[in-house]
């Protein structure tokens, strides 16, 4: 659980760790390499360790080569099953499939279930293997995918999907031809995977457009490859100056990725400058309520939608927050209402009417984003606010109570659970 006390302005510095998505879909793309890839910058997260465990499970040799830096050398994959308890953990390990089966000729992965925020279906990625000429089953849960050798082909997303465009553009890397994804997602998450991949010796134009298009090869080698910063914990500790009239500076924060955030914050009237990698974010009064409509990439992020209602909570008006990627974003309305919030969900749509104060209370964490939210309530909130389920954050923040604590918070990680059986002398 982690205890946070509210009313603390908020000022100093805070790094930015390396992007969790991004981290996933370079470590899903590393299979593709005969030799050893190191990925620096890494988060030291759940999903990170999740993922190591991952390629350990296929016989694929990775390791914490520093603390935020894995290597990892799938020269030899001994395994093509990904075990379902790992799958289950963290959706983004499905897209080991696609590069299995451009390694090995095959993959056995498990449907990865839905989680708080939607059903989350890997049609997209199921159909596009397809396209690319694996034989695909979906049986007993598990997606099994063959093929001697993957053809390039033209590939269509009904929908431009992050995980889909990363998946099918690795797995097209060593298909025979030229494969081209057409609605590709445009996350720089996306951009930075092709351009990891294109030093491996890829052959890819058009990353970061709607239309990416992939020349197999035969072969790919090993990089050393940085990882940008987390876009979404800019925004977040963005939101917690704004919540807290604090002013803080944001280094190596990147903001050619946060355009659509830092309008939505100057729309509430937070100021932002930017000056090379450090953003400084401040602001000396109430926010003021704005609209928002979650969309694809260079849209506002939907995983920004529940940490920016947090703040929305307090603003000065009424703000109509609409989610358009996902069906279910909104559990962490009633944790909010909990703490005196004033807002109303219908579908994909919340009314929030901002209140002149949160009260403290004890909430509980329902996904990653979710749980950020609620710390950003319990930081602005009158008295202490105990966040539980904190594994949610933990599996897509580094430090996040080291991070708050150093900038002011006042705030603390409690073991709950039973007593230890044996007494520590
Ligand atoms: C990535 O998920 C991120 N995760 C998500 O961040 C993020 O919310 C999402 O992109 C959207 O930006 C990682 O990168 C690991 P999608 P992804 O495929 O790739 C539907 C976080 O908090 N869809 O772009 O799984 C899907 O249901 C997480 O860090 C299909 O219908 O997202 C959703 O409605 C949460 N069929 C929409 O597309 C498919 O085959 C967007 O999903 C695939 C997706």
């Amino acid at each position: 659980m982690i205890c946070v006390v509210g009313g603390n302005r908020l000022k100093g510095d805070v790094r930015i760790s390396g992007s969790k998505n991004g981290t996933l879909a370079l470590m899903a793309g590393a299979l593709l390499a005969k030799g050893p890839t190191i990925l620096e910058n890494v988060p030291r997260i759940g999903d990170i360790c999740t993922m190591v465990e991952m390629l350990r499970q296929l016989g694929v040799a990775t390791r914490f080569v520093t603390p935020n830096s894995v290597e990892i050398d799938a020269t030899e994959i001994q395994s093509n099953e990904a075990p379902y308890e790992l799958v289950k953990k963290m959706r983004a390990s499905f897209s080991v499939a696609g590069p299995l089966v451009a390694r090995v000729g095959y993959a056995k992965v498990p449907m990865p279930g839905g989680c708080d925020i939607g059903a989350r279906p890997v049609d997209f990625h199921v159909k596009g293997l397809q396209t690319l000429g694996a034989k695909v089953s979906i049986e007993h849960g598990y997606v099994e995918a063959e093929a001697s050798v993957l053809k390039g082909a033209d590939i269509y997303l009904d929908f431009p999907s992050a995980g889909a465009t990363q998946h099918l553009m690795t797995a097209a890397c060593l298909a025979e031809g030229i494969t081209r994804i057409e609605n590709a997602a445009l996350e720089p998450e996306v951009t930075e995977l092709a351009n990891m991949l294109i030093a491996m010796g890829a052959r890819i134009t058009g990353a970061g457009t709607s239309t990416i298009e992939i020349e197999g090869v035969q072969e790919l080698h090993g990089v050393r490859y940085r990882v940008i910063p987390d876009r979404m914990e800019v925004g977040t500790f963005a939101l917690a100056a704004a919540m807290t009239l604090g002013d803080i500076n944001l280094v190596d924060a990147a903001q050619e990725h946060c355009t659509a955030m830092f309008q939505k914050l100057q729309d509430a009237g937070v100021q932002i400058t930017t000056t090379n990698d450090v953003v400084r974010v401040q602001t000396n009064s109430r926010p003021i309520a704005v609209d928002l409509k979650t969309m694809p990439h260079p849209g506002f992020p939907t995983d920004m939608q529940q940490p920016f209602a947090a703040m929305l909570s307090l603003a000065e008006g009424t703000s109509i927050v609409s989610e358009n990627v996902y069906e279910r974003r909104f559990k962490y309305v009633n944790e909010l209402l909990r703490m005196g919030a004033d807002i109303v969900q219908e579908g994909r749509t919340a009314i929030i009417k901002g209140v002149s104060k949160l009260t403290g209370a004890e909430v509980s964490a329902t996904d990653l984003r979710a749980g950020a939210a609620l710390l950003l309530a319990g930081l602005a909130a009158e008295g202490r606010t105990d966040v539980s389920s904190v594994e949610h954050i933990d599996r897509g923040y580094e430090d996040m109570v080291g991070k708050l604590a150093s900038i002011g918070a006042e705030i603390a990680r409690v073991h709950v659970g039973p007593e230890p059986l044996v007494k520590t002398a």
